[in-house]
């Protein structure tokens, strides 16, 4: 059976950029942009060209940047928006008309034949000044469907190419979502589009509802950002529908983990570790039965295979952990352990599991290279760490190591002393190698003012990305600890790899 295409709309720089706490720079918003147009989406809604000079730059920067995706801006119904869009070189407008009683009456205090006029009169406006209009319906899940129609069709005689239905609040279920779009479709004449939010968690069931009973086109957002509780992700709708369903988009599956990871250090919106398809644990086994199985066999416990979507899979070794995930484990780093030393690495494994930690990958490697006899070489050594703060001093630290016989010292400063520490460390690293820092984050403090504090940091030499622990009395030293412990394991396992290529 031949496949329909559905087009894409992306929102992530519009809706998605309305995630409270997100605000982009013009570069952050082309980055994005390029990184969507790679992957393969239709159309791009920029932002919202009203809101701001700084927004009005960053759409322009996309817009005249040649890529393949449609570029638009959001606009209300009012010419002076259409306007900033028109000012910002977009070859479109998504251009949004409330539609249930509701908000025609207490959000704009106007009639319904006023409405309906204000979408005729700017249509006609943004289809004068040579932009391709999408007539979206806002709350259109909470409007008389008669009268969404009536709107629709107006615009339609004016020329607009596009229209949308709106589940602005997520009001629907996927069975009424059906029946919306099915009755709508066979009315009217051009694509109708689903933008769906997930109050309810069932944005993307409501989209995918949408595209089966009939709409040709659909908005979501990496990661599923959006106001409130989000709007559908892009990554799953796309997925289920080429999984499931005779659709399929110009989305390459293969880029969704790049693209989310952008979008997740751009806005500072961290992706939940069990979140579908693009989450660390979507592909992460740790349970012996699951491991097990899953080294037998990955359909056992993978429903695609991790490569699909970009992803790979992890095998975690904590609490749960079995001894055949370990010794495939070893055997898979070219080691031929003995019966012993499987089970030595699996006692180490599980007390750490036991005392409520998660082993992080310099914490197995170390064990391993500790029960393999090749111990851990400390190559950037600590020697001297100073730090000052204070009231109006700004926070200042200084590091000092030893590499390959040599000194680096490094100062930095930072917004309180633990930053200050971690710059000056970051600037010290950068010196002798190339890695960087991808995350860092307290991981448990516990008992009074003199408890351990756990910090976990994630770095990464270009080629894998690590996490490392330091513990200490002191957030100082157990940050500084977990950036060196890391670098420590980069280094030497690299230096390892290379004896072993030799
Ligand atoms: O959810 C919504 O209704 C919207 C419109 C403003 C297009 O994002
Ligand atoms: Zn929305």
């Amino acid at each position: 059976m031949s496949e329909e295409t559905v087009k894409v709309l992306d929102t992530t720089l519009r809706d998605g950029e309305q995630t409270p706490g997100v605000a982009l720079s013009p570069e952050e918003k082309l980055e994005i942009a390029r990184k969507l147009d790679e992957l393969g989406v239709d159309m791009i809604e920029a932002g919202s060209a009203i809101t701001s000079a700084g927004e009005r730059e960053g759409i322009r920067k996309i817009a005249n940047e040649g890529l393949n995706a449609e570029i638009s801006s959001f606009s209300r119904g009012v010419k002076k928006d259409i306007d900033s869009a028109l000012d910002c070189d977009v070859e479109a407008v998504h251009l949004v008309i409330p539609t249930s009683e509701l908000h025609i009456k207490k959000k704009l205090q106007k009639s319904p034949e006023k409405v309906k006029e204000m979408a005729v009169e700017t249509s006609v406006y943004a289809l004068d000044h040579g932009l391709t209009v999408e007539l979206s319906a806002e709350d259109a899940t909470r409007a008389d469907p008669d009268f969404l129609k009536e709107v629709f069709q107006a615009g339609i005689e004016e020329g607009v190419q596009r229209v949308c239905v709106c589940d602005t609040v997520g009001m629907m279920m996927p069975e009424q979502i059906h029946e919306l779009f099915s009755n709508l479709v066979k009315d009217i004449d051009v694509p109708v589009a689903g933008h769906c939010h997930d109050d309810f968690g069932v944005a993307v069931a409501n989209t995918i509802s949408a595209v089966r009973a009939g709409a040709r086109e659909f908005h979501a957002t990496i990661n599923g950002l959006g106001e409130r509780a989000g709007n559908a992700a892009l990554e799953e709708v796309a997925l289920a529908l080429s999984e499931f369903y005779d659709y399929e988009t110009n989305v390459d599956l293969e880029s969704l983990q790049e693209v989310s990871q952008l979008v997740e250090q751009y806005t500072g919106i961290p992706i939940s570790p069990t979140k579908a398809i693009i989450g660390a644990n979507a592909f992460a086994h740790e349970a012996g039965i699951h491991t097990h199985g899953v080294l037998a066999e990955s359909t056992t416990y993978e429903p695609i295979s991790p490569e699909v979507v970009g992803q790979k899979r992890r095998l975690i070794f904590g609490k749960h952990t079995g001894k055949h995930a370990i010794k495939d484990e070893l055997e898979r780093k070219g080691l031929e352990p003995s019966e012993e030393q499987v089970e030595e690495v699996f006692q180490r494994v599980k007390d750490l599991g036991d005392r409520g930690k998660l082993v992080t990958d310099a914490e197995w490697s170390a064990i391993v290279d500790d029960v393999m006899g090749r111990s851990l070489e400390e190559l950037v050594e600590l020697q001297e760490l100073t730090v000052t703060s204070g009231d109006n001093v700004t926070p200042t630290a200084s590091v000092k190591v030893r590499f390959k016989d040599r000194e680096f010292t490094e100062a930095g400063t930072g917004v309180g002393p633990v930053d200050a520490a971690i710059n000056a460390v970051r600037k010290v690293v950068e010196g002798i190698s190339n890695i960087s820092l991808q995350e860092y984050h307290v991981d448990a403090i516990s008992g009074g003012t003199d408890a351990m504090v756990d910090v976990v940091v994630k770095l990464t030499d270009g080629k894998r990305i690590i996490d490392s622990r330091g513990s200490s009395e002191d957030i100082i030293k157990a940050s500084v600890q977990a950036m060196l412990n890391g670098v420590n394991r980069l280094l030497w396992d690299k230096k390892l790899g290379e004896e072993e290529e030799d």
